[in-house]
């Protein structure tokens, strides 16, 4: 197939374009690389341009003739969300509005979208199945909730066949570490935990330890990027015209701060010193995938499913690149 990735310069982006790639298709990246990064994507597949931008993003889906789009462009920084939502109905809302539009335009009819557990708040069941009420308590999760809904419209008038991929917390990298995470600032756990052990923070800090979890903190459900980029490439096989696919993708076991920070000292031999602090708000107490739906539909297993593998990757990762992509 060819497909365009949005977004496709960013972290998850870039390893579902590797795959995809591996598995046949012919992939271009569509990103302003506005938060991706050049380094990330074969040069010859790069297409620099702004979602927003209508025409432009028509005239790609034309000339490259595109079956299908993989749309991960978009803001994820839940506080980011809160401070600024102008930004995420913007670039969440109205960009992918657009991106719809121009796909209409062109007879592109299938598309896989990056939704979040961010849409779900505060879950009343764990793990979390589909069938949890979707009731953000943030912009982030909103926006990305307000796509789903006009994805499941746009499918029922028009045909449009879709994957919406609620994805749990990405984590790791390529284990040949040349693709990893790069974000500034970074917020996420993981590469601030493993910045700490090249010396780059002085300590990490834990958000909260008087949560009802066994160790006080919080517990999220870490998934490897590869194991998503995997699902996203078996999910754009499987759509079809009108195809309406809502799924979690996590692996079901769960992690807390503490657990995770002792397998980064695990990992990487380093003491990693840390403080507990106030909680952040808007952070839910627990996080876990129930994902057996998409692992039944899209024949999907996860292959990283103890945190030291995923940590183990992410290292490699920083060590090879402690500044990123030095961008
Ligand atoms: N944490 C710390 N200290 C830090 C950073 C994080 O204790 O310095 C904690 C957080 O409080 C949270 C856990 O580590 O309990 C994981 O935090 P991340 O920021 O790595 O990830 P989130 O769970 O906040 O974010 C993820 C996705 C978002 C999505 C969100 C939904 O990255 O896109 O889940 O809750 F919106």
């Amino acid at each position: 197939m060819r497909v365009l990735v949005t977004g496709g310069a960013g972290y998850i982006g870039s390893h579902a374009v590797r795959w995809l790639s591996s598995a046949g298709h012919d992939v271009w990246v569509f990103d302003n690389l506005g938060r991706g990064h050049r380094q990330a994507v074969p040069p010859d597949r790069l297409i620099v341009g702004e979602l927003a931008d209508r025409a432009a993003v028509e005239q790609v889906l034309r000339t490259r003739r595109v079956d299908a789009v993989m749309h991960f462009a978009a803001f994820a920084l839940v506080g980011e969300s809160v401070a600024e939502p102008a930004l995420y109905y913007a670039n969440n809302v109205l960009c992918t509005l657009t991106l719809l539009d121009a796909m209409r335009a062109a007879g592109v009819s299938r598309i896989v979208f990056s939704s979040t557990t961010a849409t779900y708040g505060v879950p009343q069941t764990i793990p979390i199945t589909e069938e949890e009420r979707q009731a953000p308590i943030n912009p982030y999760g909103f926006t990305k909730l307000v796509m789903e809904r006009a994805l499941e419209d746009y499918s029922h008038a028009y045909g449009l066949g879709y994957a919406a991929l609620r994805y749990f917390n990405a984590a790791g990298a390529t284990p040949s570490g040349d693709l990893g995470e790069d974000h500034d600032p970074e917020t996420h756990l993981i590469p601030i935990v493993l910045q700490v052990a090249l010396g780059q923070r002085p300590q990490v800090t834990i958000f909260g330890d008087d949560y009802p979890t066994p160790d006080g903190t919080c517990i999220r459900d870490y998934v490897h990027v590869d194991d998503l980029a995997d699902a996203h490439v078996k999910a754009l096989e499987r759509l079809g015209p009108g195809s309406q696919f809502k799924l979690n993708l996590g692996t079901g076991r769960g992690y807390s701060v503490r657990e995770v920070i002792e397998a980064c000292r695990r990992v990487t031999g380093h003491a990693i010193p840390a403080t507990v602090g106030d909680r952040r708000p808007g952070d839910p107490p627990e996080l876990v995938a129930d994902s057996r739906r998409a692992q039944a539909m899209l024949h999907w297993t996860p292959r990283y499913t103890a945190i030291d593998d995923i940590v183990r990757t992410a290292w490699t990762w920083h060590r090879k690149h402690p500044h990123g992509f030095g961008d």
